[in-house]
């Protein structure tokens, strides 16, 4: 008998014969494999010493993981220890604007992207947000409007991390295109439960990590760079890691590498990496194209729970405009997530909202448990 999502992987995420997990917006589960991975590492550590040839073998394998992952070439890849640093690291070199000293961005960006864009500021970067509208997505006319022959950049989230809105990526990046910016994408929120495909996409940019539905950990990221942008940014934030020899250990001059190598920094995240490797392996296995079909299913059977006991989504309603996180509107996030815990259900309260994501190894069972729980704490559902 052939198992499907998710009883062909549970038994590799000891965590769920405790809880309903329903916190991969937040970090994915750990498995067995990603445990054995940081065993390894320790052991690798401990027998052979300082492996060093090893470990920055190790790196390169991440590399080509996230560049198969996302479809595209080693070389557009850059290994980071967070999006925070991929993203300051671009920033910080893109004279690729030239004239274009503006940066377009959406109001649903993580504060990594907030903070990065307006530090531009300081160097003279002019900075304009888009709001929301009351359907909880960013306005494709209200973007457009804001794109103007000054745009060098536009940043766009792909899935939002307080309310789940999934952007219309493709759309944008036609619109930013057609008036001459170029588009800096976060998928965080959606690598590993989205299929992504940067030539398809035609997207400039793209940042995410290795914590969420990647099932990795903290401490790895990725930034893909087209290889044609490349040679137009010379990033001023920087590291030994970036040099174009690494281990010519020249302290006379920058020469930055000429791949996205140019966007990393020190010394590679070895821990992380063993990780990360290890869960994007095991996505490998399970199919991220599955996931994300086993998730709609899912998010449907949610959806249909959250209106039988009258809770309030604040994620789009529309399942074209929903990844795979839904919020609902809690009294107290905090408590109603702290109510959940005690019932053995464990859910990523942010901004007032209760985030409820599913992932590969979520069952129906699991959407039936967190509606009864929420059904059980209705006191803290905001109506
Ligand atoms: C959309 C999004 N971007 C970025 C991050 C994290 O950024 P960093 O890797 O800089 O910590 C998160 C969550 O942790 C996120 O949800």
């Amino acid at each position: 008998m052939t198992l499907t999502l998710p009883d062909s992987i549970r038994d590799r995420f000891p965590l769920l014969d405790q809880v309903v997990y329903t916190a991969s917006c937040s970090q994915g589960a750990l498995s067995t494999e990603v445990r054995a991975a940081y065993e390894q590492y320790l052991t690798d550590w401990d027998e052979k010493g300082a492996p060093w040839q090893l470990w920055v073998e190790r790196s390169e394998s991440a590399r080509s993981r996230f560049a198969r992952l996302l479809n595209a070439d080693t070389d557009e890849i850059a290994v980071t220890t967070s999006v925070s640093a991929g993203v300051s690291s671009l920033l910080s070199g893109l004279k690729v604007l030239g004239d274009r000293n503006k940066i377009v961005m959406s109001d649903f960006e993580f504060p990594t992207i907030g903070q990065n864009v307006h530090a531009q500021e300081l160097v003279g970067v002019k900075v304009q947000h888009v709001p929301a509208a009351s359907d909880v997505t960013i306005p494709l006319d209200r973007l457009a409007e804001a794109i103007d022959e000054e745009t060098g950049l536009v940043a766009i989230t792909h899935v939002c991390f307080r309310n789940g809105s999934l952007t219309d990526v493709k759309e944008v990046i036609r619109i930013a295109h057609e008036a001459g910016a170029l588009v800096l994408l976060d998928s965080f929120q959606a690598v590993g439960a989205v299929d992504i495909d940067v030539r398809e996409l035609d997207v400039d940019f793209v940042v995410g990590g290795t914590l969420k539905y990647l099932l990795g950990s903290a401490g790895l990221g990725f930034l893909y760079s087209r290889a044609d942008l490349l040679p137009g940014i010379v990033p001023t934030q920087t590291g030994w890691f970036a040099d174009e020899d690494i281990f010519e250990m020249d302290i006379f001059d920058y020469s930055p590498s000429a791949t996205a190598r140019k966007f990393e920094s020190g010394t590679p995240p070895i821990p992380s990496i063993y990780a990360g490797v290890a869960g994007m392996d095991l996505m490998d296995e399970i199919g991220i194209a599955a996931t994300e079909q086993h998730i709609k299913g899912l998010t449907a059977q949610l959806v249909e729970g959250l209106d039988r006991i009258g809770a309030k989504m604040v994620t789009p309603r529309d399942p074209s405009k929903r990844g795979p996180m839904v919020a609902i509107a809690a009294t107290d996030d905090l408590a109603l997530a702290g109510a959940l815990e005690s019932d053995g259900i464990l859910a990523a309260p942010r901004d007032g909202n209760l985030r409820l994501s599913w992932h590969c190894y979520n069952s129906e069972e699991d959407v039936e448990a967190v509606i009864k729980g929420l059904e059980r704490h209705s006191n803290l559902l905001a109506r």
